[in-house]
């Protein structure tokens, strides 16, 4: 058996840091609304467990993290600065977003907070040297504090500076309570999830889910699928999903899961009936049809109460449930149904129940489901490369054991 937190240190098992700038990659990569708020603090009220645990042992916090994909320039529309508002008042005290994340500047900053005391550093990917793991950036970033604290399981898959090349150059490196939670709470369900274990996959695209499918088909005794990969995978039983969107250059891959699934006795359950609209709008007329009589000029944009009630039957057994995705286009009132009333039953459930994935993070918070599951990760591709069998390199780099 695995143990995924081998050689690695916990931040509860640091030595003093009383007075001390801890460094501590967060992921606070959240949904901002039009006008600029945190739309969604999911991932900065996880973070509170560490950052209190290193306020009352006196460090001084450095909070680090990158906002979207600004492409290695500055960007005010992904600054900080709400993300830093919305920490201040989960807080209860004054964060001190400064405006670059490295250099003279940040330093002065800190030469000017005590022990307790919260700087949030603008967005890392307003560097190039961020996203490219780039050395020179990674030691100006390490230079700020001799600790170092990996907190951000969301971005633990990219090989990025400031979760993995950084850790070259600091003194002491540890794993957040976060990031152990996280780890622990997937490797339940990698490698020894109570059967029986259904996954639960929907969302766009049949490619994000690929390896995890491979990776876990040993592992469940079944898979739903809903969303727009469902149709995907009804077309490649020959159905004609009409105008649905689907990946057409993924049906043959979708054919080879049916076919493999089936050899190792997992059942593959796909949505029987669909709503259907002729288009995508908050008014949109919809209809409830079976997945073979769906109309020429229609799109499945939901799984109907028909797909609700036999996923349902499924689930009821479950011991282990594992969501990625949601069933089809919860963000528009038409087609919410299908994720509203499959995440309520997963919430109901007395199984071990996870779920990972932005969207899907959104959509139980939409529908406040959220505290009724036994875990709600932050990572969404990383929650997914952990279950697809793959190294992280942002766990990997703290290891005390490694090549470097
Ligand atoms: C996420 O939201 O999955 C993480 O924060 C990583 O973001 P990225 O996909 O832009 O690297």
């Amino acid at each position: 058996m695995t143990d995924f937190m081998q050689d690695i240190m916990r931040v509860q098992d640091l030595d003093a840091i009383t007075a001390s700038p801890v460094f501590v990659r967060v992921d606070f990569n959240v949904p901002l609304t039009d006008d600029l708020k945190v739309a969604d603090d999911t991932r900065i009220r996880n973070a509170l467990p560490t950052i209190k645990l290193l306020q009352e042992r006196g460090a001084k916090l450095i909070l680090a993290s990158h906002l979207g994909r600004p492409k290695g320039k500055h960007n005010p529309k992904l600054s900080m600065v709400p993300v830093g508002q919305r920490l201040a008042e989960l807080l209860d005290q004054e964060v001190f977003v400064t405006d670059d994340c490295i250099g003279d500047g940040v330093r002065g900053v800190l030469l000017e907070r005590t022990e307790g005391d919260v700087v949030l550093l603008e967005n890392l990917r307003f560097h190039a040297g961020e996203r490219q793991d780039d050395e020179t950036f990674a030691r100006a970033l390490a230079s700020l504090a001799p600790v170092y604290v990996n907190d951000a399981f969301g971005a633990a898959h990219r090989a990025h500076a400031s979760v993995h090349a950084i850790t070259r150059f600091v003194g002491t490196r540890a794993a957040g309570l976060l990031m152990q939670k996280e780890v622990h709470m997937l490797e339940r369900l990698a490698e020894h999830p109570e059967q029986p274990f259904i996954m639960v996959l929907g969302g766009a695209k049949v490619s994000d889910k690929i390896g995890v499918i491979n990776n876990m088909l040993g592992k469940v005794r079944a898979i739903v699928i809903g969303g727009a990969m469902a149709n995907t995978f009804l077309a490649a039983q020959s159905r004609d999903m009409q105008a649905s969107k689907l990946e057409q250059d993924k049906i043959d891959v979708a054919r080879d899961i049916l076919k493999r699934a089936a050899l190792r006795n997992v059942d593959i359950l796909l949505p029987e009936d669909v709503v259907v609209a002729r288009q995508v709008a908050d008014d949109a007329e919809t209809e409830v049809v079976g997945v073979d009589k769906i109309p020429t000029d229609a799109m499945a944009l939901d799984i109907g109460p028909g797909s609700v009630e036999a996923f349902g039957k499924v689930l009821a057994d479950a011991k282990t449930i594992f969501w990625n995705g949601p069933m089809g286009l919860f963000e528009k009132k038409p087609f919410e149904d299908g994720t509203r009333r499959i995440g309520s039953l997963i919430a109901k459930s007395s199984a071990v129940t996870i779920v990972g994935g932005g969207d899907t993070v959104s959509a139980v918070t939409q529908f406040m489901l959220s505290p009724f599951f036994t875990h709600v990760s932050t990572g969404g591709g990383a929650s997914l490369e952990f279950l697809e069998g793959k190294e992280l390199p942002g766990l990997e780099a703290l290891r005390q054991r490694r090549q470097r």
